[in-house]
């Protein structure tokens, strides 16, 4: 989650728009009384349309259209001009925040009474959910549109080329985010739009537009193009560019495969944003895109280029977003990368880049984001710390610099970046104690440490961290004790990772942690030896792992109560006994479960067919192991993994094995299992790897396993 962020992506780039634009602007205080047979368009709309929040609760029969929500009319004419029927936006005009924050969608379907709306310019039905149901044919019949917005609207199926109709049309947005969503059989009907100026297809399946390109190119006034993961078929190297009035392309995503950029995009002067990423174009980063200067973002991440990063593309001094995230950029970062001195985003991370940042990275005093992680660089931490404090200690929101090979100690100075939301120095050789002032971020939402070499005492101030959601200091030589001032004001954590260092956690039996955690790994920690009371009061835990933490103790049995949610539960290596009680609701969603090493008692438990690893080895559970491997006989299991290694089972192996035929490996070793194995074990034809070893098994294994042909048996 880097949220933070997500604003200034969905804003700054905005291009200005002509001022005949019309945007939604929702209800409007006017003067005006609405037109009769418009209200009753509108109320014949509304009888077709699902609306679970009653947003449309102002369209009364006797109401002034002109009035309601999402409705807004000519100040002169009274003709309804707008209908603004987004859910997601506040300026969709809706009442309440309560309503806005309900996040329930309007669905249902479109009534053509619509069309007697002979004035309309603006439908804007964003980020609803018509779900499963075509674009209605009759939309192309609105002639007076100017502008529709049917973006994640949630139609499936064809677009219907009567929306070729509409040639009044400047905007028109169908994005769509449903996968196998929106397609097109061709884009002709795009002939028909010849005033269109922002045109949004993504995530539309264009893969049946071979001409897609060309039908585009003869739109004169189109400025904005958006073709994201649109299963583009091919992109033509050369085309005579007619739309050199665009300012922004978008043609990320959709996988060209290992070609060069096409040769027209570098005549597209004008050029403000251009996004090419995950398109596995190959080569260097291409010298024609040198004149495009008026480059304000440019992204290429996720391809082939392989060349080093051009110094030509130090001198766009417009650029505020550059992201060459995931190529494979060689050489190292030249000084002249403090000439972007716009840059409010840098991406170089997962690169081959090496040598040290220089310090002119801190002469880019508009920078909220550096990301520069998985390069071969090397540097000491309190370098590359100096450079950014020269201007950016307001400023810098996300700092990500793993697997970088820093060393050196983290100092004090650190804090003086006090805006950071991100901080991640994940995996390189930083040492030392950790900063005190880490506790002073009052923005800081995601802190990873973990994999390096810091040592001592957690301090207590990261208690203070009221913004923190993710921390990981896994794998560090930190030790001592970690008490609930540790975690004061730690109320919105959900992820904490701390296993691999000396810590022991010293609270009162009663501690009511201030958050609800989802993932937890405190893995050899000193819990110990009471079973952590707290963790019972965490009620959305979906992984944790509290393995080897010194606990003797009976299980609570409310903590069965929390396993559904689990997908991961280690609680192997400790002294934990008690029966786990035969409820076929435990362990319900999980799929990894590690109770090993420890003194369960009683039948095995049941599992679920979600359950991939099981291991209940070295325990006490006793008793025949009939009904753990016959319940729900008829169901598939997904289980590869079973051990049962060093309980006192016994009894004959029941013949129910016919729907454990995902197994790999079956551990039935040291054990007092009796009898001989039944027919059904053929039916493992996965398997390899079986140990009957320790048992009283007699007679020979059934022909069936012959079936099982990479199968190892340890006797
Ligand atoms: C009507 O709206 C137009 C533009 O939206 C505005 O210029 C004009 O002043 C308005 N007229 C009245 C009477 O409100
Ligand atoms: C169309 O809808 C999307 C999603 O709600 C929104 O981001 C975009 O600004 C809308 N376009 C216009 C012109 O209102
Ligand atoms: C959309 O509607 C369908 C069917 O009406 C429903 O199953 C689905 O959960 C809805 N999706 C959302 C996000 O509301
Ligand atoms: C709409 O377009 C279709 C072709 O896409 C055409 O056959 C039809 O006559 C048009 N309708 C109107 C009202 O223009
Ligand atoms: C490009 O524009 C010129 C002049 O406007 C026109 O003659 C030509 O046919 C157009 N080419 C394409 C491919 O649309
Ligand atoms: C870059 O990739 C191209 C195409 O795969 C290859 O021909 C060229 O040798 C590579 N250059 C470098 C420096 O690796
Ligand atoms: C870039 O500009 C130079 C000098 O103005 C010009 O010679 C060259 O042809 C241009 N390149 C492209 C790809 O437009
Ligand atoms: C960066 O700026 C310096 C000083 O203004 C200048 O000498 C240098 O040529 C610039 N580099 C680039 C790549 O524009
Ligand atoms: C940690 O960094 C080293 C190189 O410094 C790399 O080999 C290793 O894959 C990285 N580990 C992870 C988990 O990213
Ligand atoms: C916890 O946060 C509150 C409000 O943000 C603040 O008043 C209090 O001092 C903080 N306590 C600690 C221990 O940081
Ligand atoms: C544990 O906490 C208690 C009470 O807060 C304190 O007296 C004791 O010294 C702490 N133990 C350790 C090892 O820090
Ligand atoms: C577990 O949940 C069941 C049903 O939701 C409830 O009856 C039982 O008291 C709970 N057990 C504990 C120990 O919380």
């Amino acid at each position: 989650m880097e949220g933070s962020l997500g604003f200034l992506f969905l804003t700054f780039l905005i291009i200005p728009l002509p001022h005949y634009f019309i945007f939604c602007t929702g209800h409007i205080d006017s003067k005006v009384r609405c037109i009769d047979s418009e209200r009753h368009a509108l109320l014949k709309f509304k009888q077709d349309l699902i609306d679970p929040s009653n947003w449309l609760s102002s369209w009364t029969i006797d109401g002034d259209c002109c009035h309601w929500v999402g409705v807004v009319c000519h100040n002169l004419t009274a003709h309804v001009q707008q209908l603004c029927l987004r859910t997601f936006h506040p300026s969709g005009g809706f009442e309440s925040e309560e309503q806005y924050e309900a996040l329930i969608f309007f669905g249902g379907k479109l009534n053509p009474s619509l069309l007697d709306l002979k004035h309309l310019n603006n439908f804007d039905l964003s980020f609803n959910n018509f779900s499963a149901s075509p674009i209605p044919e009759f939309l192309g019949s609105i002639k007076s549109l100017t502008s529709l917005n049917l973006s994640n609207a949630g139609f499936v199926g064809v677009i219907p080329h009567q929306l070729g109709n509409l040639s009044n049309l400047l905007y028109l947005n169908l994005k769509s985010s449903i996968f196998p969503g929106l397609y097109v059989n061709n884009l002709q009907w795009l002939l028909g739009l010849p005033l269109l100026q922002h045109l949004d297809m993504s995530g539309i399946d264009l893969s049946k537009a071979s001409d897609w390109l060309q039908l585009t190119n003869t739109l004169p006034s189109l400025f904005d193009l958006r073709l994201s993961y649109s299963q583009l078929p091919f992109i033509p190297p050369t085309l005579l560019v007619n739309f050199s009035s665009l300012l922004t392309l978008d043609l990320s995503e959709n996988q060209f495969g290992n070609t060069l950029i096409p040769s027209w995009i570098f005549g597209l002067h004008n050029l403000v944003s251009l996004d090419l990423s995950e398109n596995y174009f190959q080569g260097p980063i291409p010298i024609d895109l040198q004149n495009m200067t008026s480059l304000r973002l440019l992204d290429l991440s996720l391809n082939n280029f392989n060349s080093s990063i051009p110094n030509w593309l130090y001198s766009f001094s417009h650029l505020d977003f550059l992201n060459l995230r995931y190529n494979n950029l060689q050489g190292i970062i030249s000084s002249d990368i403090g000439n972007l001195t716009s840059a409010i985003s840098i991406d170089l991370s997962e690169n081959e880049l090496g040598g040290k940042l220089p310090r002119s990275l801190g002469n880019l005093c508009n920078l909220r984001e550096i990301k520069l992680s998985s390069n071969k660089g090397g540097q000491e931490i309190f370098e590359i710390l100096e450079s950014l404090l020269v201007c950016l200690s307001d400023r810098l929101e996300i700092l990500r610099l793993f697997n970088s090979q820093l060393y050196g100690h983290l100092t004090d100075e650190l804090g003086l970046l006090k805006n950071l939301a991100v901080l991640d120095l994940a995996n390189n050789s930083i040492s030392g104690p950790l900063p005190l002032s880490l506790g002073s971020f009052s923005s800081l939402g995601y802190l990873d440490l973990s994999k390096n070499l810091f040592n001592g005492i957690v301090p207590q101030n990261f208690g203070q961290l009221s913004k923190l959601h993710t921390l990981h200091i896994e794998s560090n030589m930190l030790e001592g004790a970690v008490s609930k001032s540790h975690f004061s004001n730690l109320t919105g954590l959900t992820t904490f990772f701390a296993f691999g260092n000396q810590l022991t956690l010293n609270v009162s039996h009663d501690w009511i942690p201030p958050f609800q955690l989802e993932l937890l790994s405190l893995q050899s920690w000193k819990l110990g030896p009471k079973f952590p009371p707290w963790l019972c009061s965490q009620r959305y835990l979906l992984y944790l792992d509290i393995s080897n933490t010194q606990i003797s103790d009976v299980i609570p049995p409310s903590i069965w109560n929390l396993s559904s949610l689990f997908i991961y539960l280690n609680l192997s290596h400790n002294q934990i006994n008690g029966e786990i009680p035969n409820n076929p609701s435990i362990l319900s969603t999980s799929s990894v479960v590690d109770l090993s090493s420890n003194h369960f008692k009683g039948s095995l438990p049941y599992i679920s067919s979600s359950v991939v690893v099981l291991d209940l080895s070295d325990n006490s559970f006793s008793k025949s192991i009939s009904s753990f491997l016959c319940f729900k006989m008829n169901d598939s299991k997904s289980i590869g993994y079973l051990n049962l290694e060093k309980n006192n089972l016994s009894g004959k192996i029941p013949d129910c094995w016919m729907k454990w035929n995902s197994l790999v490996v079956l551990n039935l070793a040291n054990n007092n299992f009796s009898g001989s194995f039944p027919t059904s074990i053929g039916s493992l034809t996965l398997l390899k790897s079986l140990h009957p070893y320790n048992n009283k098994f007699f007679g020979n294994f059934p022909s069936s396993l012959r079936n099982c042909e990479k199968l190892v048996i340890y006797y």
